[in-house]
């Protein structure tokens, strides 16, 4: 009997006909993420579950799924699934490393940009039918070349954010847990301490991962270290950041501003964030391109029917459930 493969919420065809190729598959009809309950109740009969970021797969659904033996997570972070809990009762978890780094690191400069030059008010005073206000003060951005960027967490997505910062003619300081000499020759990065970067730098992006020790990596003291000509831009996870102190930093003008994918507690995004202008906000899209969602589907796919049809799958989270 083929294995039965429950899907959260659509995916592109081309992923969809993968999985139907090879597993009886059920798809979220619904065009928003399932309540628990609702969920519970699919994962009843699921042997496969391909999954997103707004789906909390906790040891309490996973109690109620009984026949489970993957969760393919569409992303390449995974802080919505409890890795322990599913570990313990050896269902695999994958995720979507790589296909994704390009994509996002393009939008971590569409943010920077944006949030530099004021792209989002500019576009709101255009269509309000202000252009014949035009005058040579008009929303007066901050350059961006030659400027300093801090990197914080130097991954795959760090690196690439670097990589673009070349064409901008600037001078990129990076902190990292480790610190990478090949990238520090590669990409000309120059290591220094989080506190030093914070202080010195016109841009901070962070990639850091999600992790108990980088919750509120940057709360009020790291924001009241950096310039307030300087912007922070999120694209990696919202708890990295304090939200209601980064709403006190732009309103009072610790810093100059912000651009943000991410948040504290998606899908809400902080009532203060909202009242800033000087804040640009994305709905977690960072790595929402047509080219780079299709690969991520399909790989979560891959992975999800290689665990089912008995082979390693390319990207298991927990290899330990594996075995040897
Ligand atoms: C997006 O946030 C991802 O983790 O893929």
């Amino acid at each position: 009997m083929p294995a039965t493969v429950f899907i959260s919420r659509q995916l592109p065809q081309q992923a969809l006909d993968l999985a139907r190729g090879r597993a009886t598959v059920r798809v979220n009809p619904e065009d928003r993420p399932l309540e628990k309950a609702e969920l519970a109740a699919r994962l009843r009969e699921a042997d496969g579950l391909v999954c997103l970021l707004t789906d909390t797969i906790d040891g309490e659904l996973l109690a109620l799924a009984p026949r489970l033996r993957v969760i393919a997570n569409v992303a390449v972070g995974y802080n919505n699934i409890d890795v322990v809990a599913a570990t313990q009762r050896k269902v695999v978890v994958t995720n979507t490393p790589g296909v994704l780094t390009e994509t996002t690191a393009d939008f971590t400069w569409t943010l920077l940009l944006a949030t530099a030059r004021r792209v989002v008010e500019a576009d709101g005073y255009t269509r309000a039918g202000k252009f014949t206000e035009w005058g040579l003060m008009l929303l007066l951005g901050n350059d961006v070349h030659g400027k300093v960027l801090g990197i914080l967490g130097l991954g795959r997505i760090g690196k690439a954010v670097a990589r673009r910062a070349r064409g901008f003619s600037m001078r990129v300081l990076y902190h990292d847990a480790v610190r990478d000499l090949a990238a520090e020759r590669e990409l000309g990065v120059v290591y220094q301490d989080r506190d030093a970067i914070l202080r010195e730098a016109d841009f901070i992006t962070l990639h850091v991962p999600l992790l108990p020790e980088t919750r509120h990596y940057i709360g009020e003291a790291e924001l009241r270290q950096m310039k307030p000509t300087a912007y922070l831009i999120n694209a990696a996870r919202g708890p990295v950041v304090h939200e209601a102190a980064l709403v006190r930093a732009l309103k009072e003008g610790w810093i100059a501003g912000a651009g943000l994918d991410v948040y504290e507690e998606e899908p809400r995004v902080h009532p203060g964030l909202l009242e800033c202008a000087n804040a640009v906000l994305a709905p977690h899209i960072a790595s929402a391109s047509r080219e780079t969602r299709t690969k991520m589907a399909t790989m979560a796919v891959e992975n999800c029917l290689a665990v089912l049809e008995g082979k390693r799958p390319p990207n298991p989270v927990n290899p330990e459930v594996l075995g040897s």
